[in-house]
């Protein structure tokens, strides 16, 4: 495939193929492999009209040694079992959805970005109610796809800081709400408020709690993260998505001897930050600088990047790439 490696950014491209499998009355189908990368479905899905439709995201890396390495699917299918609980949809067991990413990756293993371009294959599994249904129920019917795309750098530019905004008058998440779960609904809520900030000049919105807007919740596609004191600290919340990265870093900043600390930050609390970044699968870390609100600019450190975040973000992605030892058994190797 004849594609400009080091340079994908995040956007659509097409593979040879996605995976697909049918839950009916609670029972998954052996699954197949699909070229075309369209769905045939029902009118009346419940996905379409009522929003049962739930994702993932997680990646593929290329390592120094030639093989392949999915991070952490496992934590990926328990995140979408906590998801299709609260949506009421068909759960995808760890096996079937580990077993998925695996088949499906081999199929694109082409479409993996060679070791060395800085990119990866970005794996969305989809789950959706696609069974008719006119008044408000859960579908009878489900369908669980796996597509692959590969992928670079989601904000241009590694570890170069970007800004990011609070935009006044919107919520991401209501308490005992849907903010913990990965609903596609979520997403939708979410484009108006993050073409607001794109528009002037911010790449990314940052999400108070909703019911104070005191505390930090986390950014539209990451989670939040900051430095201070060899400490590393990220908010505790019932309406942030639980990030498999926060986590991975949380483990590794405890190996470098860091103190975590999850609990509530109050958003006048960063200014006594020496960092702040988002993170997750897309973002990976991305350190932020300025945080704008309706009355406020809130300066984070210099615009630089310290060395304790280039630490954290070297060892993640050294372990993602095989150059690093995977002392946690985080990397599913492709066989
Ligand atoms: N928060 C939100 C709202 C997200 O969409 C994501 C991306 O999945 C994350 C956080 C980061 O989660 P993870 O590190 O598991 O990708
Ligand atoms: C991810 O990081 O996997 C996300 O889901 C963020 C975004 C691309 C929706």
């Amino acid at each position: 495939m004849a594609l400009d490696w080091k340079n994908l950014g995040f956007q659509y491209l097409d593979t040879h193929c996605h995976i697909k499998y049918t839950s009916k009355h609670g029972q998954w189908d052996a699954g197949e492999l699909v070229d075309a990368p369209y769905l045939n479905i029902h009118i009346a899905a419940t996905a379409l009209h009522y929003g049962q439709a739930a994702f993932e995201g997680l990646k593929a890396f290329r390592g120094s040694d030639g093989q392949v390495r999915i991070f952490r699917p496992e934590k990926n299918a328990e995140r979408m079992r906590t998801t299709a609980r609260r949506t009421f949809m068909a759960e995808v067991p760890t096996e079937l959805f580990v077993s998925a990413i695996k088949k499906v990756v081999t199929a694109n293993e082409e479409s993996i970005p060679p070791y060395g371009t800085g990119g990866s294959l970005y794996i969305r599994p989809l789950l959706i109610g696609s069974g008719p249904k006119i008044g408000v129920e859960p579908s009878a019917e489900y369908s669980f796809i796996v597509l692959v795309n590969p992928v670079g750098a989601y904000y241009k530019g590694g570890l170069n800081p970007v800004n990011a905004m609070v935009v006044d008058g919107y919520d991401r998440a209501a308490p005992n709400g849907v903010g913990h779960v990965k609903v596609a609904g979520n997403y939708a809520a979410s484009l108006e408020p993050a073409t607001v900030a794109k528009q002037a000049g911010f790449p990314i919105n940052l999400y108070l709690d909703a019911k104070e807007h005191r505390f930090i919740d986390e950014f539209g596609t990451s989670n939040f993260i900051a430095l201070k004191d060899n400490t590393y600290i990220t908010p505790v919340s019932d309406s942030i998505l639980p990030s498999i990265t926060n986590m991975s870093l949380m483990q590794i900043a405890e190996d470098f001897g860091m103190k975590v600390e999850r609990r509530p930050i109050e958003i006048d609390e960063l200014n006594s930050f020496e960092q702040i970044a988002a993170c997750g699968t897309a973002v990976v870390v991305t350190p932020v600088h300025k945080i704008v609100t309706a009355n406020k600019i809130y300066e984070v450190g210099d615009g630089t990047v310290t060395s304790q975040l280039q630490q954290l973000f070297d060892t993640v992605t050294g372990i993602q790439y095989g150059e690093i030892e995977d002392r946690h058994n985080w990397c599913e190797l492709l066989d």
